[in-house]
């Protein structure tokens, strides 16, 4: 991808506050999109924004792995309210949530018709984007994409254009504070498959690299911290800034394998999002540093060797060191409490030979599998979903 992209990112301590004068004088109304967890606090945001010279409407129909159904109730209030700004307020799936409903504001009629890079999109004829970020995980206040799920085909639909990158993405480290340690915890582990992934695929530029290594190496100095004591206030700045990092890393270069295990996963069993990628991680790596690379792809023992070396092992040949930066990333994850296999996450073993036929559909056909570094497919995938399920 030999283009980068990126919103005006305000971030730090008291960000907030400077976000009234980037929206000042650019319109009367805005629409704040959040569920109805987060809505008990949005009081700040909507203070600032009502300062601002904003009437604000608030809609918290956001769900967690929001359905396009939804993304379309909140397109219907924002063609009522026709706000000039649309304000995406919470985790990843109010994000989302928030992007799409605003696609669909701007293009009503693209309504059910798949949103990918090549249509026509002109967004920001009616608004522009904000998103307010209150997990520490996917990214999405600052990627193209939005992720959906078909709730009849019961696998992600992914919105995908370049024109959803959204205009601005405050990073107030206050609005993470009251994450309790569990959800710290799954939705830090994402931020790691981010960096690891987008460092790892086929679509990596210069750009993208600096991001992902540095967003990995925060994840391992300021994950535990934050999940120990989440009034770290250090430590969840540390982990927002790290989010948004490895945002602009994976969404300027793509994720790969571990995401698209996750997905599958994710669709068809309701593992949260970040705790399926931090159980696909160490799978998909070893997968992809034991099997030879596709044409053009970068060598991924190449890559962990250098994203070992960032983090701290250096130490051993080639194939210790990218041993190592794996069983780092399992250790990480057995300190901060998450699970390393589906069975610990608590699916059965029923479940999962009744699900392997799906879940082998959908990896197979989720976008990430394009931008993996090797070839996955038929009893490779299958295999993996197996280990994924049995554990080490
Ligand atoms: N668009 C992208 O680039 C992108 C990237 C990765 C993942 N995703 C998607 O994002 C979704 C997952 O998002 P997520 O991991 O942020 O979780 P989430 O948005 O689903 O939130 C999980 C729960 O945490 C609550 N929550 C959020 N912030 C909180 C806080 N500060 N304190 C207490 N509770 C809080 C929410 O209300 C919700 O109940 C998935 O649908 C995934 O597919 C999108
Ligand atoms: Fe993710």
């Amino acid at each position: 991808m030999p283009y980068f992209l990126s919103p005006k990112v305000l971030f730090g301590r008291g960000s907030l506050k400077r976000l009234g004068s980037e929206m000042e004088g650019k319109g009367r109304r805005a629409v704040l999109i959040t569920d109805k967890t987060m809505v008990e606090f949005a009081d700040r945001l909507v203070e600032t924004v009502k300062n601002a010279g904003f009437t604000v409407k608030i809609w918290d129909g956001a769900e967690p792995d929001p359905s396009l159904e939804v993304a379309l109730a909140g397109s219907r209030i924002l063609l009522d309210f026709e706000p000039q700004w649309v304000i995406g307020f919470g985790g990843g799936s109010a994000i989302d949530t928030a992007k799409a409903a605003w696609v669909l504001y701007e293009r009503p009629e693209l309504a059910g018709k798949p949103i990918l890079p090549k249509v026509e999109l002109n967004l920001r004829q009616k608004a522009r984007f904000l998103s307010v970020p209150t997990t520490s995980g996917t990214g999405a206040d600052v990627t193209w994409v939005a992720v959906l799920t078909d709730t009849v085909k019961k696998q992600k639909q992914i919105f995908a254009h370049n024109d959803i990158v959204p205009d601005i993405s405050v990073l107030d480290p206050e609005f993470t504070m009251g994450m309790p340690e569990e959800l710290t915890a799954s939705t830090g582990i994402d931020v790691l498959g981010h960096a690891v992934d987008g460092y790892t695929s086929k679509q990596q530029t210069d750009f993208s690299d600096g991001l992902c290594l540095q967003a990995m190496k925060m994840v391992f100095e300021w994950l535990p911290k934050a999940c120990r004591d989440g009034n770290d206030l250090m430590a969840r700045e540390k982990m927002q800034n790290a989010a948004t990092i490895a945002g602009l890393g994976f969404g300027n270069s793509n994720t790969g394998l571990s995401h698209a295990l996750a997905h599958s996963a994710g669709a068809l069993f309701h593992v949260p999002h970040g705790r399926a990628v931090g159980i696909a991680l160490p799978y998909s790596l070893e997968y992809i540093s034991s099997n030879p690379p596709s044409p053009k792809a970068p060598d991924p023992i190449e890559r962990l060797v250098i994203a070992a070396k960032f983090v701290g092992i250096d130490a051993g040949s080639n194939q210790d060191r990218t041993r190592k930066f794996i069983e780092k990333i399992r250790d990480l994850e057995r300190e901060i409490g998450e699970p390393l296999s589906l069975k610990d996450a608590g699916i059965t073993e029923k479940q999962m030979n009744e699900g392997m036929d799906t879940l082998v559909h959908l990896g197979s056909r989720d976008p990430n599998m394009f931008t993996t570094p090797c070839e996955c497919k038929g009893e490779s995938l299958r295999q993996l979903f197996r280990d994924m399920w049995k554990g080490i």
